[in-house]
């Protein structure tokens, strides 16, 4: 901890408190007020956690003023231009890029649990033919806890790490049986001679009838969108990962959680409501009408996909799926996919608009991520569960930073308590 200090004076009382300041190794200072309740008998309130760091973590870096996004150091962009979602899975949880040899293990430890249960497999059964894939992958997720017995001790390192692969394995098998139960198709087994996101793509689109063959511009772009959606620090489904796991829950359990909590229109919601949004838009000539709707604050309409709680810049994650876009949708012969025009021209006007640029509003990751996904024959029900996925690697690497930290302690927020302050109770006969 450095030797700075703030100094929080009551100005009722005109008691004063010092406070240690902590530095990270890069971006904004806090000031330490974990003693703040037991030094003067007040709590802070920070409804959203605006301002609020709730841990150290040495995992994803982001400068949301300049619009920079780091994993242990290494910018996004980089990342998106020369590695792979595995690739990029392994540095989010062990801290370091792979050598060849770690990455061959790695690989192979992740493809040799890509399997689920028979049992498991047989849930799904049980979902309506129309459920939600979203509302299968969080019951059938926190279920896996209850066939991995031999990896539940989380106060061990190894299990820990077996639980990690078992999630980063699993998540693209069970996404991808909710798809085919939602389609009645049967169930695909994985493939261990293709690679992660080429593999989840045959799960998915492959019949027992014929061959399958994965497209390569499919899988390369899925590779990209699986890296920019691996992590982001506190977002409200990873924090919701670590207060759940720092109970002590099971892996499984504490995933599953981070599952409904990305669920949100919020948040990972977002990719799924941005193409209801441009469907519903339908033409560059209703553009203003929309844009009105989004600024008029009797209205509940947002422009998905737009906007952020920590970027007031644009989206690097955005800028890279944009230029993507192009080329996935001229190579894949959807070029003159009229709702990608749609989308260019929204956010032409919106960044021009006062309202937009005033509040620092600008797209983000999810703005033209669900245009990629459909033009890979992904349904949009499926979008949300596509990042889930991805935000897999992010989630288990979080958890297990926490877990490892023997200082972390369980996550118990305070309160402004604003009812009645006491009162009798009254018997019914009298109410
Ligand atoms: N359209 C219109 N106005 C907006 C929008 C939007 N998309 N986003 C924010 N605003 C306005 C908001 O009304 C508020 O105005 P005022 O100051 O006059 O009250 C101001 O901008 C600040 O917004 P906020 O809701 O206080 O900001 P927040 O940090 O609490 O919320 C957000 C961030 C992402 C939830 C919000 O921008 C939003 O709802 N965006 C649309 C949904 C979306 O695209 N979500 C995906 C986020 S990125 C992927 C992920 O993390 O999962």
């Amino acid at each position: 901890m450095s030797d700075k200090k703030a100094l929080l004076t009551n100005q009722a009382t005109g008691k004063s408190v010092e406070l240690p300041i902590r530095s990270g190794s890069v971006g904004p200072d806090a000031v330490d007020i974990s003693a703040l309740y037991k030094q003067t008998g007040m709590f802070t309130f920070d409804s959203g956690f605006v301002s609020t760091a709730s841990c150290e973590s040495s995992i994803t870096y982001i400068d949301g003023n300049e619009g920079i996004l780091r994993y242990r150091g290494y910018p996004i962009e980089q990342l998106a231009e020369n590695s792979s979602f595995l690739e990029v899975a392994y540095l989010l949880l062990y801290g370091e890029l792979p050598t060849a040899v770690q990455m061959a293990t790695f690989d192979q430890n992740i493809t040799r649990h890509t399997m689920i249960n028979e049992a498991l497999l047989r849930f799904f059964e049980g979902f309506h033919y129309d459920a939600h894939p979203m509302a299968m992958m969080v019951g059938v997720t926190g279920s896996l806890a209850a066939f991995y017995h031999d990896s539940l001790d989380i106060h061990d390192p190894r299990h820990r790490e077996i639980s990690a692969h078992r999630m980063i394995a699993k998540m693209p098998t069970i996404a991808a049986a909710c798809y085919k139960h939602n389609m009645g198709e049967p169930i695909m087994y994985p493939r261990n001679d293709l690679g992660y996101c080429g593999n989840f793509m045959q799960m998915m689109f492959a019949t027992p009838c014929e061959p399958y063959q994965v497209s390569p511009v499919a899988e390369k772009a899925l590779n990209l969108l699986f890296i920019l959606h691996a992590d982001h620090e506190h977002n409200a489904s990873t924090s919701t990962v670590r207060l759940a796991g720092s109970s002590g829950a099971n892996p499984f359990a504490c995933v599953a959680a981070g599952i409904a909590s990305l669920w949100g229109p919020a948040h990972g919601g977002a990719n799924e409501a941005v193409l209801d949004m441009l469907e519903e838009i339908g033409d560059v000539s209703n553009i203003d009408k929309y844009i009105a709707k989004a600024k008029d604050k009797k209205d509940p309409f947002r422009l998905m996909g737009f906007g952020h709680r920590v970027y007031k810049n644009m989206d690097p994650r955005a800028t890279i799926i944009r230029q993507t876009a192009h080329e996935v949708l001229d190579e894949l012969a959807d070029s003159n996919n009229p709702l990608f025009e749609l989308a260019l021209r929204l956010e032409e006007i919106a960044l021009q608009d006062e309202y937009f640029v005033e509040k620092k509003l600008y797209p983000n990751v999810d703005f033209y991520s669900g245009i990629i996904y459909r033009a890979l024959g992904i349904p949009r029900t499926m979008f949300t569960v596509m990042f889930a996925i991805a935000r897999t690697a992010g989630w288990v690497s979080h958890w297990m930073e926490m877990i490892s930290d023997p200082a972390h302690r369980i996550g118990r927020p305070r309160q402004i308590y604003s009812g009645n302050a006491l009162r009798d109770y009254v018997p019914v006969d009298r109410r």
